[in-house]
């Protein structure tokens, strides 16, 4: 690598550690800070165009899918239930001691919009169904709003446990859990991903910039369209942010509809 590439390479980590924007390539494609090669400083684009009523491009992930020979159990799961049995016995992190259920999501396996929260509350992880709470009526509300029912959209977290009191859940419980919520994309194969909160915005695109950076952008995972945005919960804290929320989610009802 030249010397200018890993100058290059360095100036993006620092940018990204700090929640500097998403880079964006003159050929229009957004990458992360940690997009592979990284483009020299220069070539640092001012606001590009939106495509047509559509936001401006951001960040884009691509983690490693399982290959046929993968011998991990959660690659080899063939279906969302056998994503959801794995889910059931687990225990990969500490989040398992105190579990009443487990809550590995639901939905259509053919659901071509896929919300995804932080991870379950009180009355989740008492049900066993995500987003069946007070922040989970207004979910409902958010879908209807946008004419997709919540009965059309597969609906899960990213940890599939509950932490004690709501805290959110730590680094290391997000990294044992989101191969799970991994291969539940990959299996699902979505049109559009809405990542609701801070949480699953920054699991799903691998950054730690602020959910206020990441709105209004239209990332990538898997080359799938992403959009993020608040979560419920914190809607019905910060009325404010409904507006938002609302301009959000019709950009996802109008990927939903290319
Ligand atoms: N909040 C979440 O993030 N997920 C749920 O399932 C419920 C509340
Ligand atoms: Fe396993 Fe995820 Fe539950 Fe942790 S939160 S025990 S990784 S299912």
């Amino acid at each position: 690598m030249s010397d200018a590439r890993a100058l290059a390479r360095a100036y993006l980590e620092q940018q990204r550690l700090v929640g500097g924007d998403a880079v964006v390539l003159p050929g229009g494609s957004g990458i992360g800070a940690r997009g592979a090669e990284g483009p020299r400083p220069e070539s640092r684009a001012p606001s590009p165009e939106p495509q047509g009523d559509l936001p401006p491009p951001g960040l884009s992930f691509d983690p490693p899918s399982g290959d046929l020979f993968s011998t991990d159990p959660i690659q080899q799961a063939a279906d969302l239930d056998a994503v959801a049995r794995l889910v059931a016995e687990c225990t990969k992190c500490r989040l398992c001691e105190s579990r009443t259920h487990t809550v590995p999501g639901e939905g259509p396996a053919h659901a071509r919009l896929v919300v995804v929260g932080e991870g379950p509350g009180r009355t989740e992880d008492a049900t066993g169904r995500p987003f069946v709470g007070q922040a989970g009526e207004l979910l409902t509300k958010i879908l209807a709003a946008i004419d997709w029912p919540r009965e059309q959209v597969f609906i899960c977290n990213v940890v599939k446990c509950r932490a004690p009191e709501n805290r959110v859940p730590l680094y290391d419980e997000i990294a044992a859990c989101r191969p799970y919520l991994f291969r539940q994309i990959e299996l699902l194969a979505p049109k559009v991903i809405l990542a609701m909160g801070g949480t699953a915005a920054q699991t799903l695109l691998d950054t730690k910039q602020s959910l206020g950076a990441l709105r209004n952008k239209l990332h990538r995972f898997r080359g799938t369209a992403l959009i993020v945005t608040y979560h419920p919960a914190a809607l019905l804290r910060n009325p404010n942010w409904k507006r938002p929320t609302w301009d959000d989610v019709r950009i996802a009802r109008r990927l939903l509809d290319r």
